[in-house]
């Protein structure tokens, strides 16, 4: 009965097409020559599990990067930013980085302000790690080295005959200014390198510039360089757009999506958010484990930097408000905060410091929770909100720090805790 209400409209549309058409064409699917942006990662590897749904993460770019390549030919390029460059865990991190989006099938990094913090040295050891080319032709090293390239050529095969395509990567001088002065560097104008890679792009079937920059500014450089068939931006929203006609492309911010575009002119492209439907590949996750690992194994949480507390104060956990606060600590005791630690367990990031400052009491002061440690600061407790208690803990008379509606603020954040209101989250918690 299905089968035959199938066939049913399958003729039906068929009819329809051919109505259309005049004809009925038997064309071959051809594999399409399409381009697939991802980046501006910012150190968003995998994402945080604070709240459902949460978007993006290397595992499920990986997924829907495999599902669009299917049937095409295709050429993935990053926009860089891999992470802030806050540090030495954004170091390891960056490593894990250039080694998923070459686990990708990345063909070419084009550098963005924030990896250019990572510093010449860094910077030169984790381009000998991309298996792709790294792309950044207005970038000099003080003595007038090169950093990357400035134009990278990429030979499409598996259709009927191989296509060229060949790339220009520009970073916007005035994005990258000061991330350029502040590692050595010295930054060009974009529009002139650009004209440069342009003119030595000859030959080549399409013509793709990478701008590390909005895309009102990408379509400039790009016109005034000579023309190109699509320009790549970044830090703009995720869009396959067009840009007084020139046609851009980007994937938007903290590898939420990805972007993609056939190459001719006037095929179609999408973006493809990167949702919880998406499964997670499994590679990349073996990749994130291995990261989650060595920030452990650094002992990363053990080298924080701690503040001394005012003299007299200190942390002394919730148990020692219980024998005075008995309705208080059992109200505590059956909420989630009671036993916030617990969730970073699961992807073993106990000891990671990106997640720990919400997850216990007093990471950034001396005397507080320090990693690893089975204590009573293992936790959401008390002295989260209302500060540290062990002088009124010791004499009643001594003061409790006012203001613990306002202490919500410094965890629940919109991107830990999107769905937050104050008057419900309150109802939850109430003592
Ligand atoms: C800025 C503060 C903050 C940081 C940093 C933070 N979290 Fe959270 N986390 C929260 C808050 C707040 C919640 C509760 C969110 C809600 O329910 O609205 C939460 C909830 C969670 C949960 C859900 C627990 C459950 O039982 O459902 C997990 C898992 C989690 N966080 C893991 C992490 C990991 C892993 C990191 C580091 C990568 C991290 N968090 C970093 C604040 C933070
Ligand atoms: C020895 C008993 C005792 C212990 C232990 C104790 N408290 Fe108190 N706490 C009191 C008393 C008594 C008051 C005053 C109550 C009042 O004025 O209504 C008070 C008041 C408070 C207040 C209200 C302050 C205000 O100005 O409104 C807070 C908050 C508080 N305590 C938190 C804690 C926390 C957190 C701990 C554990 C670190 C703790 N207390 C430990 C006895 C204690
Ligand atoms: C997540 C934050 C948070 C935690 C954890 C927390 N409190 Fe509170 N507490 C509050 C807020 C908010 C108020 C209400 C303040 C207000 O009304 O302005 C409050 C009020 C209080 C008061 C004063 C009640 C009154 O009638 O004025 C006491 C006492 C108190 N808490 C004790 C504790 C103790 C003891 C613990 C741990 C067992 C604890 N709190 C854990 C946020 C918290
Ligand atoms: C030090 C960081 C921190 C502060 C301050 C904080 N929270 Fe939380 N909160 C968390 C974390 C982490 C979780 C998730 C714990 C888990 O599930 O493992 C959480 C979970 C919750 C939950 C449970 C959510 C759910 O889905 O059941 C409520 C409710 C909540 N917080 C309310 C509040 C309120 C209200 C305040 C301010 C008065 C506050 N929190 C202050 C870190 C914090
Ligand atoms: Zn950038």
């Amino acid at each position: 009965m299905t089968g035959r209400t199938g066939r049913l409209a399958a003729c039906s549309a068929l009819a329809a097409s051919v109505a259309l058409a005049g004809a009925v064409t038997v064309t071959e699917p051809r594999p399409e020559a399409v381009i697939i942006v991802a980046g501006e990662t910012n150190g968003k590897l995998t994402p945080c599990g604070c709240s459902e749904p949460m978007m993006g993460g290397m595992p499920r770019r990986a997924t829907a990067i495999g599902r669009l390549r299917s049937g095409r030919q295709a050429v993935l390029v990053d926009q860089g930013d891999l992470t802030p460059a806050a540090g030495r865990q954004d170091e390891i991190k960056a490593e894990a980085a250039v080694e998923m989006i070459g686990a990708m099938g990345a063909r070419i990094w084009n550098l963005g302000e924030r990896d250019l913090l990572l510093g010449p040295a860094y910077l030169s050891s984790l381009k000998a790690r991309f298996p792709g080319k790294v792309l950044a032709g207005n970038l000099q090293t003080a003595d007038g080295g090169a950093v990357g390239g400035l134009t990278a050529t990429v030979v499409l095969a598996g259709g009927k005959s191989a296509v060229r395509v060949g790339f220009v990567g520009v970073l916007d001088e005035a994005l990258g200014a000061s991330s350029a002065a502040s590692a050595g560097f010295k930054l060009t104008p974009a529009a002139d390198a650009a004209s440069r890679g342009r003119a030595a792009l000859t030959g080549y079937a399409y013509r793709v510039l990478l701008y590390h920059g909005p895309a009102e500014r990408g379509a400039t450089v790009a016109r005034s360089a000579g023309g190109f068939d699509l320009v790549v931006t970044a830090h703009s929203t995720e869009a396959v757009g067009h840009n007084d006609g020139i046609r851009t492309l980007c994937a938007g911010s903290d590898g939420k999506a990805i972007a993609w575009a056939g190459l001719k002119a006037g095929a179609p492209g999408g973006v493809v958010r990167l949702g919880p439907t998406i499964p997670e590949d499994a590679v990349q996750r073996r990749i994130h484990a291995a990261y989650v690992r060595r920030v452990r194994d650094e002992g990363l949480a053990d080298q924080l930097p701690r503040m001394p507390l005012p003299p007299g104060s200190g942390y002394v956990g919730s148990a020692a408000c219980s024998t005075c606060h008995a309705a208080a600590h059992r109200a505590w005791s059956s909420s989630r905060h009671a036993d916030a630690l617990s969730a970073l367990r699961k992807t073993g990031q106990e000891t990671d410091p990106e997640c720990l400052p919400c997850h216990v009491v007093g990471l950034y002061s001396v005397g507080g929770y320090a990693p690893g440690e089975k204590s009573e600061l293992a936790r959401v407790g008390c002295e989260n909100c209302h500060g540290p208690g062990k002088a009124h803990a010791a004499d009643a008379k001594m003061p409790m720090r006012p203001g613990a509606m306002a202490s919500c603020a410094a965890c629940h954040v919109p991107e830990h805790s999107p769905r937050f209101n104050r008057e419900a989250y309150w109802s939850r918690i109430r003592h």
